[in-house]
């Protein structure tokens, strides 16, 4: 075997010309990006709490300066997840419609539920809205963001939440955005192990209905809070 062929970076590189290493990259980062969106529902129903001050405690301590180093260690690690998930799927279908330059003559032969079907405009709707969330409630480019005694390391979460989701052209959009990740999620979470080779007539159903339960849990969690402001149940 020459010396190329066992150099770790030329075979990673390789593994990632291949479909099954993009899927891979794909597979790794959507995982990463989930656990990023659980983890952000879970912060963001402390909104619920008895004592709006919880929230907006709980945004001054991941604002707090000492907290700056693994914050941006955190973004920095979600943004390359990102390009690296977007980049694996555009070369993804730039790949297999290389493969497939005549497109089949009957698109109704091939079985697809409508999540996957949506992928590839879900995902850049998913994509626009995070553009269009980071400008709203962390950059105030949409609506000027409230903080504390003139504070911006300690952002009044609650009020901007509140606020922002008073305008239901900005509500609508977000529980819009929130259903497409629905799907986004569902079918991504469960193909990803058909991707990879795990497929099994007895737990790929099982698999299916795991990744909707979960798909559908973080919509509830996510519209209900538009939901909740626009039906005053959540108010200043
Ligand atoms: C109704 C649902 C949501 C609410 C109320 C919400 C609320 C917030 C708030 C208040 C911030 C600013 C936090 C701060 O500066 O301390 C934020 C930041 C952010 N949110 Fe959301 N969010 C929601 C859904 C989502 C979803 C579904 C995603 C991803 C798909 C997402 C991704 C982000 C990102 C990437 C940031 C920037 C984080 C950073 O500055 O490091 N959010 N969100």
């Amino acid at each position: 075997m020459s010396a190329i062929a066992i150099n770790p970076i030329y075979r990673a590189v390789r593994f990632y010309e291949a479909p099954i290493g993009k899927k891979v990259v794909m597979a790794v980062t959507g995982v990463m990006l989930v656990g990023y969106v659980i983890g952000h529902l879970l912060g963001n129903l402390q909104i619920y709490s008895a004592n709006p001050e919880q929230i907006n405690r709980y945004a001054a301590f991941l604002h707090n300066p000492a907290s700056a180093i693994p914050l941006w260690a955190i973004r920095g690690v979600l943004l390359l997840a990102v390009v690296l998930h977007v980049t694996a799927s555009v070369q993804l279908w730039l790949q297999n419609r290389a493969a497939r330059p005549i497109g089949y003559v009957k698109k109704d032969d091939v079985p697809a539920s409508y999540a996957a079907r949506t992928m590839l405009w879900s995902g850049p709707i998913v994509g626009a809205f995070i553009v269009f969330h980071v400008l709203h409630l962390t950059v105030g480019a949409v609506l000027p963001l409230e903080d504390i005694n003139g504070n911006p390391n300690t952002p009044n979460v609650y009020e901007n939440v509140i606020l922002g989701f008073q305008n239901p052209w900005v509500s609508g959009f977000y529980i819009l955005a929130m259903i497409l990740l629905c799907m986004h999620l569902y079918h991504g979470m469960w193909s990803m192990f058909q991707s990879v080779g795990i497929s099994h007539p007895r737990y790929t159903p099982k698999l299916k209905t795991g990744a909707a339960i979960l798909a559908i849990l973080i919509a509830i969690g996510n519209c209900s809070i538009p939901i909740a402001v626009m039906t005053g149940l959540l108010h200043l």
